[in-house]
């Protein structure tokens, strides 16, 4: 259930964009342009159902998506591939998840969910760029499927291998694409090699 997406022009861009100094307004494009290379293969097992199809000349069979698909960015970070996925996806719609640390017990928790209806017969698609820990994506899984979503998958740029080992027990159901697996995290949760902040980077908060 990990699929590592690892096309060389994607492996370009993520080089460029895990440079320090790669200023902001590049960054947001490196990203964009990732997440639309990466399109391709998690979309790639989506249902299509035969449909008719008038060409200028005859009537023909073409197909037609199964399922409406509906993009979740973690705010805030997962904002960031939404535009690249936007780009292949026009006709997506978008939830919206926050999470923030509750300071007792430093795990993380949803402060915000919007969600379209009728998630159950959606294709929904978690984005974060960033799989360290595994805390926060496993906990936007949880309240996905607590408003009722069935088909998940979740997409991100790099992981630790510590955040896939804890995704993968809470979520066995659940597969990952990524772009990269790095080394492991830091003592301060960091990836390493990693690319720093995501969120910071993304939106110039360093
Ligand atoms: N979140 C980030 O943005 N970067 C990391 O390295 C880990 C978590």
């Amino acid at each position: 259930m990990l699929h590592v997406v690892d096309h060389p022009l994607i492996q370009v861009e993520l080089t460029a964009l895990r440079d320090r100094n790669c200023p902001g307004s590049a960054f947001r494009q490196h990203l964009r342009r990732i997440a639309s290379l990466m399109v391709p293969a998690v979309t790639a097992d989506f249902a299509t159902r035969p449909v008719p199809c008038e060409t200028p000349l005859e009537i023909t069979t073409g197909v037609a998506a199964e399922r409406s698909i509906v993009l979740t960015p973690v705010l805030r970070a997962g904002l960031g591939f939404l535009d690249g996925f936007f780009d292949l996806l026009p006709q997506a719609s978008v939830a919206h998840i926050g999470l923030a640390r509750n300071e007792k017990t430093l795990l993380p928790e949803s402060y915000y969910l919007k969600v379209p209806p009728n998630l159950a017969d959606c294709e929904v698609i978690l984005l974060d760029p960033m799989l360290a820990t595994g805390g926060s994506a496993v906990e936007a899984l949880r309240n996905l499927k607590k408003a009722g979503a069935k088909h998940l998958r979740f997409v991100c740029l790099v992981a630790a291998p510590e955040g896939i080992q804890t995704f993968q027990d809470a979520m066995p159901d659940v597969p990952i694409f990524t772009a990269a697996v790095d080394r492991c995290l830091n003592d301060k949760g960091y990836i390493l090699p990693g690319l720093g902040d995501a969120g910071d980077r993304l939106f110039g908060t360093t």
